[in-house]
């Protein structure tokens, strides 16, 4: 392949991505050496002062069922019937991996402001997602009031650390479609 076929195909990739929700994951999740590979891509944000605001950790294998077991428990703290508390241990369960995101954010930082350090949260998480897609896999970013439940926090987070989320990941079952419809690229991009 030359380098420009090379460089539409990348550009091309990075277009096709959207999210897939965890009904439509199966297996095979990311393998070890896949993770690393996204988390290096993660790393490749742009990180005013170097500070690297963020962090992952992997949900696999019997931790989807501690998980499953937290997220019971803040579903019956936050007053959801059984059966809803169910429905919530199962979004543990369903998806073949997931990796929370953890932002560690320096709120007294002398150079990099919060937001900029969020905006490297963000742009990690996207990159992250980015080469999970090109190495074949699907996933979607979660959040919702669990990331605020105190004892899922506590398991996660140390201190000065905040819970973003959950990434979903496996293979897409089928090839589906963007939720949204996105403008073209002339809607954000104009002449100053
Ligand atoms: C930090 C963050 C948290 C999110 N939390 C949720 C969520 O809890 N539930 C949900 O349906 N979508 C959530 N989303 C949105 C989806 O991850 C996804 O971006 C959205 O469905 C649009 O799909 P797309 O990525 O294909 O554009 C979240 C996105 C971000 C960046």
């Amino acid at each position: 392949m030359s380098t420009a076929d090379a460089r539409s195909s990348i550009l091309a990739n990075l277009n096709s991505r959207f999210s897939v929700g965890a009904k439509h994951l199966a297996e095979p999740a990311p393998s070890p050496q896949d993770l690393q590979g996204m988390a290096q891509a993660a790393l490749r944000a742009p990180d005013h002062a170097g500070l690297v605001p963020f962090r992952f950790a992997i949900v696999r294998g019997a931790a989807r069922e501690r998980l499953a077991d937290l997220f019971e428990q803040a579903a019956v703290q936050a007053g959801k019937t059984a059966d809803e508390a169910v429905l919530d241990r199962r979004r543990a369960l369903e998806p073949p991996l997931l990796v929370a995101v953890i932002a560690r954010i320096d709120t007294g930082h002398p150079v990099a402001s919060v937001h900029e350090q969020w905006m490297t949260v963000g742009g990690a998480l996207t990159n992250f997602l980015n080469a999970a897609h090109a190495l074949g896999y699907a996933g979607k970013m979660l959040s919702g009031a669990k990331v605020r439940a105190a004892p899922i926090v506590a398991a996660f987070c140390g201190p000065g650390e905040s819970l973003v989320g959950w990434v979903v990941m496996g293979t897409a079952r089928k090839i589906g479609t963007p939720k949204f419809q996105k403008p073209g690229p002339d809607e954000v991009l104009r002449d100053w």
